[in-house]
């Protein structure tokens, strides 16, 4: 038979690991990993997350140690969040706005640790500081106030600033928020403190380890304020308003389940984009792992390639050190 073989050939440059090397589009770098951190009130030692092996709530000093070798392993970022003693918790977060809360405490001991070492991020949301586990105030009948939840992430962000954050995470979804911070930093003096503005969170089940992270009390959910996972097009309408409202790096989150959404928005910006590869998928690539039913170390790397080649610059991860280790 004269069968016409073909002229083009894509496997020639696959042929070996240096031809591969030669022509791979993405790269991962350390630079582009954000360690997400937890420091609880009240510890004697680190406390381990059973939903996330290997990630614990730290002490003030296990985060100081943890934070510092994620560092010499050349992260770009970490991202705090706080974890108050559960009779510390009341309706309307007095935690998060109190320099002495666990929260900003853990932000100064970083910024005095590390000063410009790294870019040092903190959670700008009320849900790990409220009792009813809202990232809000409710009103009278429960319903989640916008603008009351606005002025308290406002409170939050001067402590957050004032404590050494550069960069300010409002995880809220609430309307206006990112204008609001921005106004207010900048009538306090807080010009270069920075907006990392969650643009596209959606209401996912893959936060669930995250709740037991944090000590989570929420009794529901979050669709009056986090997005319909259906949605695609709100993810640009709230761009458009968070880049109006002065976001200086916009996120979407979760990642692996919205790689579409993150590539709708690197398409639109000329800001750098992030992605927050978020509890529910550390926890599943381990799970995975742990059975044998997966090769944990390619598919961390193939899920934060796939990350950045969706179009993300940064990406969240709670694997951040790891792989900035093994990245060299
Ligand atoms: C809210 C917040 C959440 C996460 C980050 N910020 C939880 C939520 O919205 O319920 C989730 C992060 C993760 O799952 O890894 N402060």
């Amino acid at each position: 038979m004269d069968i016409d073989r073909p002229v083009i050939r894509p496997r020639r440059l696959r042929t070996g690991p240096a031809m591969r090397r030669l022509v791979a589009q993405t790269s991962l770098e350390p630079r582009h990993l954000v360690l997400p951190m937890f420091v609880a009130d009240g510890l004697d030692e680190p406390r381990p997350i059973g939903s996330m092996p290997g990630v614990v709530q730290h002490t003030l000093d296990s985060l100081r140690t943890a934070a510092r070798e994620a560092v010499d392993a050349g992260v770009g970022g970490l991202m705090l969040f706080g974890v108050p003693k559960p009779e510390d918790k009341d309706a309307v977060g007095s935690g998060a706005d109190d320099d002495a809360g666990i929260l900003n405490r853990g932000l100064a001991a970083l910024r005095a640790d590390l000063g410009d070492d790294t870019v040092l991020m903190a959670d700008t949301c009320l849900d790990e500081f409220t009792d009813h586990g809202h990232c809000g105030v409710l009103d009278d009948h429960g319903v989640i106030d916008n603008d009351a939840t606005v002025d308290r992430y406002v409170s939050m962000s001067l402590a957050q600033a004032r404590a050494g954050a550069h960069l300010l995470g409002p995880s809220g979804m609430m309307d206006g928020q990112v204008g609001a911070m921005r106004q207010a930093l900048d009538l306090d003096g807080f010009t270069d403190t920075g907006i990392l503005a969650y643009t596209a969170k959606y209401s996912s089940a893959f936060y669930g380890p995250f709740r037991e992270a944090v000590g989570s009390s929420l009794h529901g959910d979050r669709k009056t304020y986090q997005q319909d996972p259906a949605n695609r097009s709100e993810a640009l309408r709230e761009l458009r308003l968070d880049l109006a409202e002065g976001a200086d790096i916009v996120m979407v989150k979760p990642a692996m389940s919205y790689v579409d959404i993150v590539r709708d928005v690197a398409n639109e910006v000329d800001v750098p984009v992030a992605a927050y590869q978020i509890s529910g998928e550390y926890a599943m690539i381990t799970a995975a792992a742990e059975r044998g039913w997966i090769d944990r170390d390619a598919a961390i790397l193939e899920s934060l390639t796939g990350i950045r080649r969706a179009g993300a610059d940064i990406v969240l991860t709670y694997w951040a050190t790891e792989v900035a280790q093994r990245l060299g």
